[in-house]
Order: C-alpha cells, then sequence, then structure tokens
C-alpha cells in the first residue's frame, strides 16, 4: 500500500519512511531538502535494502505535487510532516511560518480531495497545549493561546482539519508529539539541525562533540524537583511506531471516528539537568554546562498521558532515557566522522 510522506527526508520522517517500509508499506516521499540533506536517503536504503520513490519538491508547490499524486494513482494515505518548526524563528519570521505551514497543508489537502484519498496523519505538537494546568496532559484538556506563530500554525491546522474531516470525504489522525531525541540505532539517521540548535538534545551532543563550548541551562529556580523545567522526550523510533499503528488505524479498522487526536510521548517527566546527567552517565562523556537565565516561554513542565494511544492505537513507547542519549551521542560521532 503506497502511502505519500511529505518531509520525509526530515529528522522524524525518515525514521518513520524506515518503520513503514519493515511493516510492508511503499512511502512515497516530497521533501524539498530545506532541513535535510541527500545522503539521508542513501542511508534509508542502507537500512531497509531498498530505495524509496523521492520526489526533491516543495509541498507548497501545488502543480509539481499534483504530479506526484498523477503518478502515484493509487496512494492510500498521506503523513504530513512538511514544516518549518524552531520557534524562535518563527517569531521573527510569522508570515514565513504561517505561509508555509499552511499552505503545505491545505494544498495537500486540496490534492487529496481531487484525487480522492481520505486518510490523513498530521504531525501536530504538545506545543499545543501551552502551559498545562493539570499533569499528566490529557488530549482534552482546553489548548491555550499559543504565544507563537510556529505553535499557531499547529492550532490552525488542527483546526483545518476538524472542520474538514466533519465533511466526511477525509479522515484524520492527529499526533501531539511531545520532546522527539534520539536517532536511529544504526547511527543512520538522525536530526540534522540548521545552525545552532534551539533545542536541548542537538545542544548537548554538539556540545560533548566540541562544536559547542558549553551548555546553557535555561533556568534553574522553576518549581520542580530539581529546579529546571521538566519535559516529556520520546525516542523519535517510537515516535515513527506510532505513524505505523495511526495508518494501520486508518487503512485497517473500520468504522473509527473522521477525526481523532492522540498524545505521542512516554508519559515520564525528565528535568534539564537529569537529561544532561543521563547523557553523562550512559556515554562517559562530561558536558560543560552553565546556568544561565530563563528562556522566554517556556513552560515549567509538561507531560504526556499516553493512555489513548496506548488502548486505541495500541501503542506504547519502549525505548528507555538511556537508549535516547546513546543513541543521539552515536549519530552525532557518525556526523562527524563524515564530515573528517
Ligand atoms: C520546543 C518547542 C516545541 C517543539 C519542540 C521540538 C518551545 C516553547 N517549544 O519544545 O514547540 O515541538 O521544541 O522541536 O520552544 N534547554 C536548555 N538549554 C538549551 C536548550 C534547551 O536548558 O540549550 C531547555 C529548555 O529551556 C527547555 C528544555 O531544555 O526547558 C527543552 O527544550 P527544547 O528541546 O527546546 O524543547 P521544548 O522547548 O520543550
Amino acid at each position: 500500500m503506497k502511502i505519500l510522506i511529505t518531509g520525509g527526508l526530515g529528522f522524524i520522517g525518515s525514521h518513520t519512511i524506515v518503520e513503514l517500509m519493515q511493516a510492508g508499506y511503499e512511502p512515497i516521499i516530497i521533501d524539498d531538502l530545506s532541513n535535510s540533506e541527500p545522503f539521508m536517503l542513501d542511508n534509508i536504503q542502507k537500512i531497509t535494502g531498498q530505495k524509496p520513490k523521492c520526489y526533491l519538491y516543495d509541498a507548497c508547490d501545488k502543480d509539481r505535487v499534483r504530479n506526484v499524486f498523477a503518478e502515484n494513482t493509487d496512494i492510500k494515505a498521506v503523513i504530513h510532516f512538511a514544516a518549518k518548526k524552531a520557534v524562535g524563528e518563527s517569531m521573527k519570521q510569522p508570515l514565513a511560518y504561517y505561509r508555509t505551514n499552511l499552505v503545505s497543508l491545505l494544498t495537500v489537502l486540496d490534492l487529496m480531495q481531487e484525487f480522492k484519498v481520505g486518510n490523513i496523519v498530521f504531525a501536530s505538537s504538545a506545543t499545543v497545549y501551552g502551559e498545562p494546568e493539570k499533569l499528566p496532559v490529557t488530549e482534552e484538556m482546553p489548548l491555550q493561546k499559543s504565544l507563537s506563530s510556529y505553535g499557531s500554525t499547529k492550532q490552525m491546522a488542527e483546526d483545518i482539519l476538524e472542520k474538514t474531516t466533519a465533511n466526511h470525504w477525509l479522515k484524520a489522525i492527529l499526533l501531539r508529539f511531545f520532546n522527539p531525541v534520539g536517532a536511529h540505532h544504526t547511527a543512520l539517521l538522525g536530526e540534522l539541525p540548521n545552525g545552532v540548535p534551539n533545542n536541548l538534545m542537538p545542544y548537548v551532543t554538539q556540545t560533548a562533540s566540541g562544536i559547542r563550548k558549553e551548555l546553557t541551562i535555561n533556568g534553574n529556580d522553576y518549581s520542580t524537583p530539581d529546579g529546571t523545567c521538566v519535559r516529556d522526550y520520546i525516542h523519535v523510533v517510537d515516535l515513527a511506531k506510532a505513524h505505523v499503528k495511526a495508518i494501520d488505524r486508518l487503512l485497517k479498522t473500520a468504522e473509527t471516528p473522521v477525526c481523532e487526536v492522540f498524545n505521542i510521548g512516554t508519559g515520564a517527566g525528565i528535568s534539564v539537568l537529569e537529561m544532561v546527567e543521563t547523557f553523562e552517565k550512559v556515554n562517559n562523556i562530561k558536558i560543560p554546562y552553565r546556568v544561565g537565565p530563563r528562556r522566554a516561554g517556556d513552560a515549567e513542565s509538561i507531560y504526556a498521558s499516553c493512555e489513548k494511544a496506548n488502548k486505541i492505537l495500541g501503542w506504547k513507547a519502549e525505548l528507555s532515557l538511556a537508549d535516547m542519549v546513546r543513541d543521539s551521542w552515536n549519530w552525532e560521532k557518525y556526523l562527524k566522522d563524515r564530515k573528517e
């Protein structure tokens, strides 16, 4: 069964491609390489033994994306990852975020309707919850007005999908990712941050490899056990597997609701300091760090209730924090070796 994946060479997309292929699906990739590199496609082939069909197109380019649908007439579902994802950048360039993230979704939906493809899995984010009033966060909790344009695009996209599915030609599963980290255990796939990383894990691995001098911990005066922010880090391979479960549900389960939302995390709250200390211990390497001021817009604590995904999708995160820090570090070392 053919599945179209926009952003299929990105961090989460590439891992999802591998899991889909290993589950017997035939993925077709659209990616403009805005946050990836061509070697990711070669590495997918190294892992799976097959090179998936890949179109180096911008998902907002309707004429080109139409050609992909026209050439592959029996696409059964779409997984839509293609989007800009840096929160800080989204505040400086809001229009670029609204344009890319919303136009790509609308383009894909228009063409799905035109070509009668009735199933979509959408990459949403825990960012839609803002600073939650209760923990762990469940899917029913009210969303808060987003602080960033990136977050607004995810909320708007969810709204677009909810309203569109109400007309019953489309079924959607919205996956709200918590904090994706880790890399493929072969160290052939992982995250390729554009410039100086904003996210914790790539900053930690780049500090460990000497690209960055020291890590700054953004505040240690929060009301958490050690004063640093708490997040729900999830291994990217577990996250990729959730997409296979979502596709299985859309294509193989009759009579499901037209639009469903699932949290995809581990359910465990891990502090920044705990993450850094686990990285040091598992990889036997020191991370030089200092404590700096709080980062504007950071929620103090957020972690998921994953009961709904567990019960309905039959999915549960399996990999541990030790797996996440080990695989992230192996990937960083692979990148270093590639450059040398
Ligand atoms: C961020 C985005 C979220 C996005 C996710 C994955 C915000 C508010 N949210 O989540 O929408 O889906 O990335 O791309 O930006 N930290 C440090 N030092 C660093 C980097 C991070 O202490 O150098 C801390 C942060 O302050 C935070 C924690 O580590 O407390 C996790 O940060 P990060 O990895 O950026 O993820 P989120 O902010 O949770």
